[in-house]
């Protein structure tokens, strides 16, 4: 039987069982979009980013895409079917009754739009004008798993408004300095207001009944207790990293490794009193390997530490960028089979192997991996 043949099931609880249907991301026609009062902090003043927008170089998409598909083709080696999302005209204009944007984003990383849990996918709300119509992308596939697994849930969390009111205005100025960055964001003083919830779904890590869900710039406490209400059977736990100037997605900051076993940016360390919730449940936080890279490529918005964007393939294997040595050398000490993948062209796009990914199926069920809450 062909992988495309195997049935659809949509299940997946954590980000470690052993995982056998993905959706994997595509580069074609993605956009810098033009700045907005979400990006604007995250691009530095002397960023090659700052003032430029529109399509990226088609010989950067060439080579994005080159690794998306070899990616996809050694997953495919190994049992796991793989999906594409179908990208959009993303260098086009868009706009609601409330605003209007130069062009969207794009069509990776998937990890950001859609959260797997058991059988439901869920589209986040984003919290950027420029991905606001990104779920467009996903719902060919969508619509497919949900003919096709009759228990699949095809669920959407409110489409958020995303007007001037939804970000602070004094977030903007380039006069703030790094220093006083960090002690905005270590009091919890994001770019994003309470006034509507929004979420990332990148900012949700799935620990079977336990959800932990980074608060930041691209989820606000409003979206976070969204998402309780939303799965009431679950338990959503807020989680802060000072030290993340940026705090934007989990997955290059935190990683749960298998059950038991995180590793932590060190750079951007959970605090003592969010620790301790792991800690008397016997998970062990350790500090993650530095990246192998000073900087990250051209054109990126993300940190050199997506070295810890890894994507576990079950509790034993893990794929990591190629070039990310002492990455690789760390999981190889803490017992792991490791799959070197070439990425790092892929990075300006939004992220690694983890973000660039989104769970259709893992085997196992929902298992309660901390009773001491
Ligand atoms: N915001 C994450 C980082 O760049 C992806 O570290």
């Amino acid at each position: 039987m062909a992988l495309s043949d195997t049935p659809t099931v949509v299940n997946s609880w954590n980000e470690w069982d052993p995982l056998k249907h993905v959706i994997v991301g595509v580069a074609d026609g993605c956009c810098i979009p033009p700045a907005e009062p979400a990006s604007e902090p995250k691009v530095p003043k002397d960023s090659d980013m700052r003032g430029m927008h529109g399509p990226r170089p088609p010989e950067t998409v060439a080579r994005a895409n080159e690794l998306l598909n070899d990616f996809v083709t050694m997953l495919e080696g190994r049992g796991i079917r793989v999906d594409r999302p179908t990208p959009l005209d993303f260098n086009q204009e868009v706009g609601t009754p409330d605003w209007r944007h130069g062009t969207m984003f794009g069509c990776t990383p998937p990890r950001d739009v859609i959260l797997t849990l058991g059988s439901e996918m869920l589209e986040a709300t984003m919290s950027y004008r420029s991905r606001w119509f990104e779920y467009l992308c996903y719902r060919p596939l969508l619509k497919s798993y949900y003919a096709d697994d009759p228990k699949m849930r095809h669920e959407a969390a409110p489409k958020p408004r995303l007007t001037d009111k939804s970000y602070k205005e004094d977030y903007l100025s380039e006069d703030i300095t790094m220093t006083e960055r960090l002690e905005m964001v270590a009091k919890k003083d994001f770019v994003t207001t309470e006034e509507e919830p929004l979420f990332d779904a990148a900012d949700v890590l799935r620990f079977g009944k336990d959800l932990v869900v980074q608060h930041g710039f691209t989820t606000n406490l409003a979206g976070i207790d969204w998402l309780q209400r939303h799965f009431p059977d679950h338990r959503v736990h807020a989680v802060n990293f000072p030290g993340d100037p940026y705090p934007i997605h989990i997955d290059a900051t935190f990683t749960p490794l298998r059950p038991g076993l995180i590793i932590n940016n060190p750079e951007r360390k959970l605090p003592d009193d969010q620790r301790a919730f792991f800690h008397r449940n016997d998970w062990e936080i350790v500090d993650s390997a530095p990246p192998a890279h000073n900087e990250p490529p051209p054109l990126c918005y993300s940190s050199v530490w997506l070295s810890m964007n890894v994507l576990v393939l079950d509790p034993k294997t893990v794929c990591v960028e190629e070039t990310e040595v002492y990455q690789a050398e760390q999981l190889d000490k803490l017992g792991f089979d490791l799959i070197p993948v070439p990425f790092r062209d892929v990075y300006p796009f939004g992220g690694a192997l983890h973000c660039n990914t989104t769970d259709v199926y893992r085997e196992g069920d929902c298992q309660d991996y901390f009773p001491k809450q």
